[in-house]
């Protein structure tokens, strides 16, 4: 999950690294009543998970309440980069004498993570990697020992701070490997770390990207800082069922089992779409092993629920589960979605006991549903369906 740059700066700060006031805002009123409170020159910040917001003019510098009050209307529903602005950080004005880099991520090529400082920050991080590689020091850590005293006075000597910042800059950097380990983070990136006209060293914006593996159990409070505003109404729907579900653009819904045969049915469904009116597959949705009638219906329920779903192909290899409990699971479904289930289904069932499957179904005789033998039969017939209903 990326963290918004407000919640990385709220994150920062439990964690002691130097940060200036800053507060979310969701209308121009909110954003002039935090400019109030701050008080002197703030920044109004795009708050979108996407770079290049200062480029796209999505950062913009106020000198009184009015003014945040008139960058704010402008900076809300901006898009950048496809992204809509829906909220801004009010933040302190920081008086910037240098900018400078830095970043700790995992580096998954070489099992390792990887740390890498600059004193030349600021926006354009990405072309100084290209254009002046030797400008930004990469350095190697090792998982098992982390970001000690040691290694963060070699990452400072390395990217070649003035003496007389050395020590501040490297207590940041340890600061921040806090964040990194005890949060579970796969990047925490400061772009600008700055030096202000007072001495001090501060981190202006802030990328955190946590891993989700570890939310679950070791942070059930990094819940809250998931933004259910912006996820896909359907993904929130299947994610809410514990269904593993990604929303594609065709017009072909997908249910099978097992990531790897659904990833095939992908492709399959694609191919053969060549051959119905270019149609595509709608979305990956894995039911897993256990493909009971309650999983299936709400399966079923999130894919007809797409607007853009003409047909759906369900393909099960039934294995722990055996085809005659998928079959079940097929028709109880569509007696629970009742007039819900108003698309055509092509199954495709194999494996354990697919005879008494194709039994249950066939006996059901639901006006919707169309049996096919193979797999490549299932995905040609759900293809043509969903074209002749474009
Ligand atoms: N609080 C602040 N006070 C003064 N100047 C700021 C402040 N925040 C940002 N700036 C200036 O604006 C520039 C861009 O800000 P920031 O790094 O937050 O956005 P960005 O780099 O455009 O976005 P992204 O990092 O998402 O690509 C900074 O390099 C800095 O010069
Ligand atoms: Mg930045």
């Amino acid at each position: 999950m990326d963290l918004y740059e407000y919640q990385a700066r709220d994150m920062f700060e439990s964690h002691g690294v130097p940060v200036l006031a800053g507060i979310v805002a969701y209308t121009p009123e909110e954003a002039k009543a935090a400019a109030e409170k701050i008080g002197g020159v703030v920044v109004v910040k795009a708050q979108v998970k996407v770079g290049g917001r200062g480029k796209a003019g999505g950062v913009k510098v106020a000198k009184t309440a009015d003014e945040a009050f008139e960058y704010a209307t402008n900076i809300l529903g901006m898009d950048i980069k496809g992204h809509t602005v829906n909220k801004v950080m009010i933040a302190q004005g920081a008086d910037i004498a240098e900018e400078f880099y830095f970043s700790v991520l995992l580096d998954r090529a070489n099992r390792n993570y990887l740390a890498m400082c600059s004193v030349e920050g600021g926006m354009e991080i990405e072309e100084l990697a290209v254009e002046r590689p030797e400008a930004l020091a990469r350095i190697a850590v090792d998982p098992a020992v982390g970001i000690d005293q040691a290694k963060a006075d070699e990452i400072v000597a390395a990217a070649g701070f003035a003496p007389e910042l050395t020590a501040q800059v490297a207590s940041a950097i340890l600061k921040l490997w806090d964040v990194f380990k005890k949060e579970d983070a796969t990047l925490v990136e400061v772009n600008p770390l700055v030096l202000t006209g007072g001495g001090d060293i501060v981190a202006l914006d802030g990328k955190v990207t946590l891993d989700d593996s570890a939310s679950e159990i070791r942070h059930p409070h990094h819940e809250e800082l998931d933004d259910k505003e912006n996820t896909d109404p359907l993904e929130a729907k299947a994610a809410a069922a514990g269904l593993n579900y990604v929303k594609l653009d065709g017009e072909v819904g997908v249910i099978g089992n097992g990531a790897g045969l659904v990833m095939s049915t992908l492709d399959v469904v694609a191919y053969a779409g060549e051959n119905h009116g270019n149609v595509k597959p709608a979305n990956f949705l894995d039911i897993g092993g256990g493909a009971s009638a309650e999983v299936m219906a709400s399966g079923l329920d999130v894919i007809l629920n797409d607007p853009q779903v003409k047909s759906v192909f369900v393909n099960v290899f039934g294995g722990i589960t055996a085809c005659d409990a998928v079959a079940n699971g097929i028709v109880g479904a569509l007696n629970t979605l009742g007039d819900a289930a108003n698309k055509p289904l092509v199954v495709r069932l194999d494996g354990n006991n697919v005879e008494e499957g194709r039994r249950i179904l066939a006996a059901a005789n639901h006006p919707l549903v169309t049996l096919a033998a193979t797999m490549d039969e299932g995905a040609d017939k759900a293809a043509e369906l969903a074209n002749s209903a474009k």
